[in-house]
């Protein structure tokens, strides 16, 4: 595993070295195992090469758990690591394995809550949700589980849920979850897609993971929630957010891929769990389609593009990952309701022939470019970009690989359905420890967010 050169972040350096020596981007023939594996594996290598200063699978410099380069924070180092288990359930290569499992396990915070002391203060509910989804693919895939003496995966993410359930608020737009955790922050009077998708998708998760149908009931709350508010649409829209100072009436527009993958993927659990009831399956069969419509334009060569901000790159360091969950979901929903299988496996072959074209940069010749409809690499790479190349390119085992497990079909992750609640819930921080530079971090950003009307296409800053 190579040391982590941060100029190597540089696209100017990927542009140098490409200048000097002819590039070959990684091969791909998205339907041969072989190729997909080691077209991922090589992918892959410069993720974690981008991850921390790692020597021979330990960490020599740098805290693990956190991308140590800003301007990445907290929840894409979460993300990262749900990339880095799907690249081990995809390929069975558990180089990595033990290096995220410690990043894991050191970011968990009290109990298990995912709400680590460096970072609360600053969190938003989707923040959380993020590392909550990596703990539950941990879950399903049965990724080592941590330590005795640590909550399981599992305890983790019903940690989550339990206090995503206690942070429903019903004093304001008929319920829904706030953004943020704290009213400190500003982004506090935003109800976003990502947060209450995030619920409704987890919950789903967790009711067809143990079986226990109090999560679909929750699930359910979330999604008639969203469609009872501007947020998802009888056309199939996903909108980013709503202003709860406005009476939660109009909302922000702005569509990215992750907003469509979260509803996508937990509509896809809902409908495998209901064993195949016929709204999920209409729900799914319409947000898919307008997923497909959206985001793989014809003109672009039917390939997936960020259209908010990828063609004029724009996009924020936050939105270069999100082609990773749209990606990662897509592939979870062909598995889960096989029925999508027809629709979803070109998309995601296509997708990935190109985005392989990308990576042809770094040291190791396989640093990843944005733009997947370009013929060859732009040369703007970063771990979102990595993120989002591995995600397509491992997808397509997604035929390959046997099913996710259940707790009724061998999962082993231990839980705890309480977990997260009375005593185990986590403290409010002191408000007298939030300092200046928390406050007008996050008021910058805020500002930025909702003067040009972006919305939550940008999470947290410390
Ligand atoms: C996956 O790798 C493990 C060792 O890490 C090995 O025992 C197992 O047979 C492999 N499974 C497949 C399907 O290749
Ligand atoms: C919290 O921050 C301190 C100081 O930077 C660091 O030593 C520690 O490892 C961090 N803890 C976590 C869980 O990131
Ligand atoms: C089902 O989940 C609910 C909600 O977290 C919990 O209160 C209940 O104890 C769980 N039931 C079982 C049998 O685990
Ligand atoms: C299918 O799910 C919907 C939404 O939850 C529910 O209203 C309906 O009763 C279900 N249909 C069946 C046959 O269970
Ligand atoms: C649910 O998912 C499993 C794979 O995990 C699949 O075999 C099964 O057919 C799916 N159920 C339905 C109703 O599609
Ligand atoms: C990209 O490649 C395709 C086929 O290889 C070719 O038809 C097309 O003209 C190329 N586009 C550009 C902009 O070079």
């Amino acid at each position: 595993m190579r040391l982590l050169n941060p100029i190597s972040l540089l696209p100017s350096f990927v542009i140098l070295s490409r200048y000097v020596l002819p590039a070959k981007a990684v091969d791909l023939d998205p339907t041969q195992p072989n190729s997909i594996r080691d077209a991922a594996k090589k992918v892959a290598a410069d993720l974690v090469g981008m991850y921390a200063n790692v020597d021979d699978g330990t960490i020599v410099s740098g805290i693990p758990g956190l991308l140590t380069y800003p301007p990445y924070y907290w929840w894409e180092a979460g993300a990262m690591f749900g990339q880095l288990i799907d690249y081990w359930y995809y390929t069975n290569d558990s180089t990595f394995n033990d290096l995220v499992r410690a990043g894991m396990i050191h970011q968990l915070g009290d109990n298990g809550n995912l709400m680590p002391s460096n970072q609360s203060k600053d969190e938003g509910n989707d923040d959380q949700l993020f590392w909550a989804f990596s703990v539950m693919s941990a879950t399903e895939l049965n990724f080592p589980d941590p330590p005795e003496g640590t909550p399981g995966w599992l305890a983790v993410a019903q940690s989550v849920f339990n206090q995503l359930v206690s942070r429903w608020s019903t004093a304001e737009c008929n319920g829904g979850l706030r953004w943020q955790i704290y009213q400190w922050l500003d982004g506090y009077n935003y109800k976003n897609m990502a947060s209450n998708g995030g619920m409704f998708q987890l919950g789903a998760r967790l009711a067809k993971y143990t079986g226990n149908d109090t999560y679909a009931k929750y699930a359910e709350m979330a999604f008639d929630w969203l469609i009872q508010s501007p947020l998802l649409t009888t056309d199939w829209q996903v909108y980013d957010g709503t202003d709860v100072l406005k009476g939660c009436k109009d909302a922000d527009q702005m569509q990215w891929t992750y907003n469509y993958g979260i509803i996508v993927g937990g509509a896809a659990y809902m409908y495998n769990y209901t064993n195949a009831n016929q709204t999920w399956a209409d729900r799914l069969t319409g947000f898919l389609t307008h997923t497909e419509r959206l985001f793989f334009p014809q003109d672009q060569n039917g390939v997936m593009v960020e259209v908010a901000c990828e063609i004029h790159q724009t996009c924020d360091i936050d939105q270069w990952s999100f082609k990773a969950y749209l990606s990662r979901w897509l592939a979870v929903c062909a598995q889960i309701a096989p029925y999508t299988q027809a629709q979803i496996l070109p998309l995601l072959q296509k997708s990935a022939v190109a985005a392989a074209r990308q990576c042809d940069g770094g040291s190791s010749g396989a640093e990843c470019g944005s733009r997947w409809f370009m013929n060859t690499s732009d040369g703007n790479s970063g771990v979102g970009q990595q993120m989002s190349a591995l995600s397509v390119i491992a997808a397509n085992m997604i035929t390959e690989v046997q099913a996710p497990y259940t707790e009724d079909t061998g999962g082993t992750s231990k839980g705890n359905p309480a977990a997260g609640t009375g005593s185990d819930a986590p403290e409010t921080p002191a408000f007298d420890t939030i300092t200046t530079a928390d406050k007008a971090g996050a008021g910058i950003l805020t500002a930025i967010v909702l003067g040009s009307m972006l919305g939550g296409g940008y999470w947290m800053i410390t």
